[in-house]
Formats: C-alpha cells, sequence, structure tokens
C-alpha cells in the first residue's frame, strides 16, 4: 500500500484545493491530510486565516478523498508524521518548488502543479474590508496604522488627531479629520478610540448610535453603568463593542492561562503584576496627561481578573501624585480570602515589568515586559521539572486584535478573549480608585 500525505490551511476551501487532494490520492492508496491548527498559522504569520480549525477539517472531510486526517501543530512535525505513519510520498503544490526537498532524506517528494487563478488570499481580498477610523495620540496611532497594514480584512480609512500637522507621514494614505469626530465617523465602519478615557464613553455612545462597531482601548468607560448603556445601545444596533487591550490576544499570554487553569501550578494564591514607564509619550493624548493608572491599571488587572476573578473582598491602595493631581505611581492590593492580588502601575516611577503567578506546587515568572510577551516559564522546587515556553509573537499582539475585531465583526459576535466580566471588574476598580 502506497502512503500519501499532504498538508495545507484550507481556508475557504476552493476548486485549487479540491484538484490538489484529487491528484494527491491518485499518487498511491491511502491519503492522510495534515491542516494547519490556527495557532500554528498565527506564529507562523499567516494571521488573515478566517475559517476556524474545525470549519477547514469539514471542508477536507467533506471532499471524501481523505482516508485520514491530522493537525498540524508545531514547526517540524512533518519528518515526524512522516516516520510515524511510514510515509511513502510527500506532495504539496508546486508554490513550494524545491522548499520541502530536505524531506527526501525520509519518502518521495512531489510537487503538483498549483492550479492558476485561485487561492484561499484572493477569495479572502474579494470580501469588502472593514473600514476603520482611529482616534486619539499620534505616535501610538502610527504603530497602529502600521500594524494594521498586516490584516486583510481590515482598512484604515480616517483618522482624528488634534492638528493636521500630527501625522504627516500618514496624509498621503488616509483622510485626517482634526477633531471632527462625527465627520470621521460617516466614512468609516468601525472606530477605534485611543483618546484620553474621560472621553471614550461620549465617543463610544455617538459610535454606536451611528451603527458604527467600536474598539475601544481600556478602561472602556470609566464607570460601570456607562458600559452597561454601552453595552445595550450596542446590541440594539447590533454592533460590536470590543475593549482593547492587545495583552490578551497574544499567545503566549493565552496558553499561560490555560496551562493555570489546568493546574499546572497548583492553586494559585497570588498574582502580581507590574507596568511602568518613564516617559509616558504614548498616554499624553487629546492634550491632556494620563495618570499611572489610567495609562497602565487595564494591562495590569487583566491578569488579575482573568485568573482570580473580580469576586475579591477588598482593596487597599497606595497612590503617589504629582502637582496636576495626576497619579505617577499607584500600588493596589487585592484580597480575595484564599488569594491575593498585587498590582504596580507607574507613569513617573521605575521598576521590573514582570508577571508572577504564584501556586501551591510552583509559580509562572513572565519577564518583563510581560504584557508584550511571547516568553514564559513554570518554575517549581526542582529546578529540573521547570518549564520554558516560547511562542513568536509579532507586532505586540496589535494585528491580532485587528483579525479578531474583523471576525466578531463578520460572524455578528464579540470575541470570546476578554469577556463582559472582566471589563466591568476594570472600570469598577478605576471608578472606585479616581472618582
Ligand atoms: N493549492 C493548489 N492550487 C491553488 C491553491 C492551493 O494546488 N490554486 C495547493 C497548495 O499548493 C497546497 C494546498 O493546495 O499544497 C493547500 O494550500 P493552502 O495554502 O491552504 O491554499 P492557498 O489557496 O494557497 O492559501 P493562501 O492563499 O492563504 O496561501
Amino acid at each position: 500500500m502506497i502512503k500519501v500525505i499532504t498538508y495545507g490551511t484550507f481556508d475557504l476551501f476552493h476548486y485549487g484545493h479540491l484538484r490538489l487532494l484529487e491528484r494527491a490520492k491518485a499518487l498511491g492508496d491511502y491519503l492522510i491530510v495534515g491542516v494547519t491548527a490556527t495557532d500554528f498559522d498565527k506564529i507562523r504569520g499567516k494571521i488573515n486565516v478566517q475559517q476556524s480549525l474545525e470549519e477547514r477539517i469539514a471542508a477536507v472531510r467533506e471532499t471524501g478523498l481523505a482516508d485520514r486526517i491530522i493537525v498540524e501543530e508545531y514547526e517540524g512535525q512533518k519528518i515526524d508524521d512522516i516516520k510515524r505513519y511510514a510515509i511513502d510520498i510527500f506532495t504539496v503544490g508546486s508554490d513550494w518548488v524545491n522548499y520541502f526537498d530536505y524531506l527526501k532524506e525520509y519518502c518521495k517528494v512531489v510537487y503538483l502543479p498549483r492550479t492558476e487563478g485561485v487561492s484561499s488570499t484572493e477569495i479572502r481580498s474579494k470580501a469588502k474590508p472593514l473600514r476603520l477610523g482611529m482616534v486619539g495620540y499620534s505616535p501610538f496611532l502610527k504603530k497602529f496604522y502600521n500594524e494594521s497594514q498586516f490584516v486583510n480584512a481590515v482598512t484604515v480609512a480616517g483618522i482624528c488627531v488634534p492638528s493636521p500637522d500630527t501625522l504627516p507621514e500618514l496624509k498621503e494614505n488616509i483622510d485626517i479629520y482634526t477633531t471632527e469626530f462625527s465627520k470621521l465617523l460617516t466614512n468609516i465602519d468601525a472606530v477605534y478610540l485611543h483618546s484620553h478615557p474621560d472621553k471614550h464613553f461620549t465617543e463610544c455612545k455617538m459610535a454606536l448610535e451611528q451603527g458604527k462597531h467600536v474598539l475601544c482601548e481600556s478602561p472602556v468607560t470609566m464607570k460601570v453603568e456607562e458600559y452597561e448603556e454601552l453595552l445595550q445601545l450596542a446590541e440594539k444596533n447590533n454592533c460590536i463593542l470590543m475593549e482593547a487591550i492587545r495583552t490578551a490576544y497574544i499567545t503566549a499570554y493565552t496558553r499561560m492561562l490555560l496551562l493555570l487553569k489546568s493546574g499546572k501550578i497548583g492553586e494559585i494564591v497570588a498574582v502580581d503584576a507590574t507596568c511602568t514607564s518613564l516617559t509616558s509619550e504614548e498616554h499624553v493624548g487629546n492634550n491632556k496627561k494620563w495618570g499611572a493608572l489610567e495609562a497602565w491599571g487595564p494591562t495590569t488587572l487583566l491578569p488579575v481578573f482573568q485568573i482570580l476573578g473580580t469576586g475579591y473582598e477588598m482593596i487597599n491602595k497606595f497612590s503617589l501624585k504629582n502637582k496636576e493631581n495626576r497619579d505617577f505611581f499607584t500600588k493596589l492590593d487585592f484580597s480575595y480570602g484564599k488569594a491575593t492580588a498585587s498590582v504596580k502601575v507607574g507613569t513617573g516611577v521605575k521598576s521590573e515589568g514582570e508577571l508572577i503567578v504564584s501556586g501551591t506546587k510552583g509559580y509562572v515568572y513572565v519577564p518583563a515586559p510581560w504584557w508584550k510577551t511571547d516568553y514564559f516559564e513554570l518554575r517549581y522546587e526542582n529546578p529540573a521539572d521547570n518549564k520554558r515556553y516560547f511562542y513568536q509573537l509579532e507586532g505586540e499582539g496589535i494585528r491580532y486584535e485587528l483579525v479578531e475585531l474583523a471576525n466578531a465583526v463578520r460572524n455578528g459576535k464579540p470575541d470570546f478573549y476578554i469577556n463582559r466580566s472582566v471589563t466591568k471588574g476594570i472600570i469598577q476598580v478605576m471608578e472606585n480608585s479616581l472618582s
């Protein structure tokens, strides 16, 4: 029996995929099809895939050509699979010619001519991209704009900045609206808000009232009551209201949460998160300086609430304020009965920006800057048991966040990365601590 194996993403299954599978099957008697896992695609930079792994597997299964379907999850897996399944022939389309010659050591390698004129990329590009407007302070928005270039499903159509000269380099590509937020709204499908948190409620409300989707930097509002009003409005107008904390979309961070939930360090007793910056350039938008808690609070609170929940019993607060009565350092301690959490934020104080989660069997250590990490460690009493985890990261999570916004809008369902109780928890802390 001749065993053949082939791999692909098979997003939005098309005629080229079908022809490839038919010819692959005809090369032998038994065909194994490897479908790439979404996370594997994500860490190798293929972030625009639209369908879930389950949908892509179902499409391959429906052809009736695959005798077995497997999932491709890691670099180098092809060699393992060829050995494990005693494969005779590895085949892929001619777009990969020579690329897989290294597999000739293990089996025969056949490159099949690629079907002309069709590809998943092309099908995806025919869908109308989400027209996004940006609002806020310039340096970060430039980064955000650059990141949006990696996301096919989104195009930045306009920007609302304090002065027309704030982003000269973007002028050629996008329309600039100085303070004319309502005008910007008429030309877009969704808006990204990176304005001062004090302005979020009004801006979110205006956008949602006009049926525009919203991606809003955290805290979405400064009062829980306001957030609830926005949620109702979003529901009424069939809009997505999504909180933007880019850390939540980073693979290393999400994997760390899963390991914690599966008990790898035992019962969790403490979460300690620190974020500080001396140059708070990113956070001086709209002519208003940001306090440390406004700038960094949501990021540090994210792991606390995602790991321990929002059912804490009390908070202790220590804050240092400047002449303008804005905090430049704040430390919050949460008591949960059987666990505790502590967050330290600063815009005028420097500390080690690490995240430590302590448990009864071991701890998680995420080195600085943990909020844009590609790496973390599980550490135990016996150092020989320690484990290190690395997940490729591109663009600080911003491009993944944008992909999720486009997916949420397409599916008409909020994304599942940050649930509403966490968003509310963050707002509640801001409300209690800043009012
Ligand atoms: N393939 C093909 N002819 C096409 C498109 C794909 O023969 N017109 C083959 C590829 O060479 C590969 C397999 O189908 O062996 C799965 O390809 P995949 O990368 O999933 O599809 P693409 O359409 O190339 O996807 P993308 O545009 O996202 O790269």
